[in-house]
């Protein structure tokens, strides 16, 4: 299949990734995608809102781990679907935005997203790496001891232990399961953008350095966007031409040379 988009680092596929996927033969080291959610389809007149239908079991051919941007609805609505196809929850970590969308009065002004992880398979196979942020808090330092010998008192082992220094933490810790993140209000290319400060976290989780990502669902090529900062590559599907074109121009102006102009 040819496709819409290559350069050394990302390739986009235009076309239903129901159809690209399979031609494609794919394995990747993770998908960090966001389909429609199918909230707005009921009514019959929000075709760009349509959940399509079988998507899940095509991308658990390509990878065994996935982050899937939704909300709460989407997934107990569609749990039986990402069941079928193979696919265990393990955990959600929130977006929150600052400020909040929605027009209805009879709601909570919805001001954060949730973004789910997927696995296929056995956890202990999945590649999974928490990123560590700079901590605010003064470093820790604490004494080492290390196990000598053991007496045997009884049925008890009593041990001694001997001074071996002293620990200090490395001024980071674990990155928290909120992350807050302004949206793209003003800044996007498509009107459901995700910020990289967002996707960054979860494509540093599931892939090892030089990894490939998947994004079956691109929208504006955020995916490819954060995962090149961060030295992995991706593969990208869009079905509608129009964003194929926007994701096109966005990465070539990423990689051209310094002090070109576009
Ligand atoms: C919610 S948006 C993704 C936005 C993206 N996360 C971003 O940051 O820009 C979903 C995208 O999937 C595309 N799409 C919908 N159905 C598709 C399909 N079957 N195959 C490929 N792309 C599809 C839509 O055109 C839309 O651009």
């Amino acid at each position: 299949m040819t496709p819409y988009y290559a350069d050394d680092t990302v390739t986009l596929y235009h076309g239903d990734m129901r159809d690209v996927l399979p031609d494609l033969q794919l394995q990747t080291d993770c998908i960090v995608t966001d389909p429609p959610y199918g909230l707005m389809h009921t009514s019959g007149t929000c075709t760009w809102d349509t959940w399509p239908a079988g998507w899940a079991a095509v991308a658990a051919t390509a990878a065994r781990s996935m982050w899937c941007f939704g909300t709460m609805r989407t997934f107990l609505d569609r749990a039986a679907e990402l069941a079928a196809a193979g696919w265990h929850m393990s955990q959600d970590v929130i977006w929150s935005k600052g400020s909040g969308t929605g027009v209805t009065a009879d709601r909570f002004r919805r001001s954060h997203e949730i973004v789910t992880h997927w696995y296929r398979g056995q956890w202990r196979d999945i590649h999974h790496q928490t990123p560590r942020v700079p901590s605010t808090r003064p470093p820790v330092t604490r004494p080492v001891v290390h196990r000598t010998d053991s007496i045997r008192a009884g049925r008890n082992d009593i041990y001694t232990w001997k001074p071996a220094g002293t620990w200090t933490d490395d001024g980071t810790r674990y990155a928290l399961s909120v992350i807050t993140a302004p949206n793209m209000q003003g800044r996007s290319i498509h009107p459901t953008e995700k910020p990289a400060e967002v996707l960054r976290p979860l494509i540093e989780y599931a892939s090892p350095p030089g990894g490939l990502v998947l994004d079956p669902f691109a929208g504006s090529g955020s995916t490819a966007q954060a995962a090149r900062q961060l030295g992995r590559r991706a593969v990208l599907i869009e079905v509608n031409e129009a964003y194929c074109e926007r994701i096109a121009r966005r990465l070539a102006q990423d990689v051209l040379p310094f002090g070109a102009s576009a």
